[in-house]
């Protein structure tokens, strides 16, 4: 039997403030599957997570996202982190006031729909804190206030590591990270592959899949999915960049 399709992305449109952006995205992630969607700087990456995510400022203006076979139109963000989707944000916000175990715990039962146990909650917590590197210290400092770059990222992961989702698609949660901690999130990230979850990693550079081997490479261009490959598709764009595709862009009419 085949794995099913946890997400399907087809000819997505979306807009932004009037602008369209995704100009008809086709993607699909099975289960058990980790993706790379690369491309340049404005191409619509991060404006396609936040859609995934239900978003209430991206216009889904034709085209469907399914998810379990389920489409995510009507459903807003809450249901569909509720439904096992995860989202780690390219630029994490600043929570001043709310600290991390509780910011943890309500995302949680959010998740869950019911109350977690503070014994467990502690306990889930404090593998993950372990595995992540991260001091314990952390649990009472307000969410990404005065955080720094790499600390920001490695909460993302806790956050992923801690609600453990189904589908987790990680916007540039390498971007900004010391070699070391570079490592230790893509073991976070590693740790959590397993046959029902798919993992969606937008990144820009081919270092992190060094550690994490995906099974297929997106490449975005100016809205819209201009070559799908295997591993070595990062591989050639590291050493070509995006030029060619960006003729392609032009040159190819692409049918919406
Ligand atoms: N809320 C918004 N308001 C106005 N324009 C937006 C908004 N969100 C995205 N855009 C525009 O959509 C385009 C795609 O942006 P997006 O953030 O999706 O790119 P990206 O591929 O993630 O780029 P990067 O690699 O720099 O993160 C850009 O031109 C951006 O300015
Ligand atoms: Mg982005």
């Amino acid at each position: 039997m085949t794995n099913p399709s946890l997400l399907i992305v087809r000819d997505l449109h979306v807009s932004v403030e009037g602008k369209a952006i995704l100009k008809g995205v086709n993607l699909t992630v099975n289960a058990g599957e980790v993706h790379a969607l690369m491309g340049p700087n404005g191409s619509g990456k991060s404006t396609l997570s936040f859609c995934l995510m239900g978003h209430p400022k991206y216009h889904v203006t034709s085209g469907q996202i399914l998810y379990l076979g389920q489409d995510m139109a009507a459903l807003p963000p809450n249901e569909r982190a509720a439904a096992g989707i995860f989202l780690a944000f390219q630029y994490p916000t600043a929570i001043p006031g709310v600290t991390i175990a509780n910011f943890l715990r309500a995302a949680l039962r959010g998740v869950r729909g019911q109350d977690v146990p503070v014994k467990e909650f502690r306990q889930i917590v404090k593998a993950n804190l372990n595995a992540l590197g991260i001091a314990e210290s952390f649990m009472s400092r307000y969410v990404n206030d005065g955080f720094s770059g790499g600390e920001k990222k490695r909460l993302e992961i806790l956050q992923m590591a801690v609600l453990a989702p189904q589908l987790a698609v990680l916007d540039e949660t390498d971007s900004g990270l010391d070699i070391d901690a570079l490592k230790t999130v893509a073991e976070g990230i590693n740790a959590l592959r397993a046959p029902e979850r798919g993992l969606l990693l937008i990144t820009h550079y081919q270092r992190i899949l060094n550690y994490l081997t995906p099974d297929v490479v997106h490449v975005l261009v100016n809205g819209r999915v201009a070559r799908s490959g295997g591993p070595e598709l990062a591989h050639e764009l590291e050493a070509k960049g995006y030029e060619t595709f960006r003729d392609q862009e032009t040159v190819t009419p692409v049918a919406s």
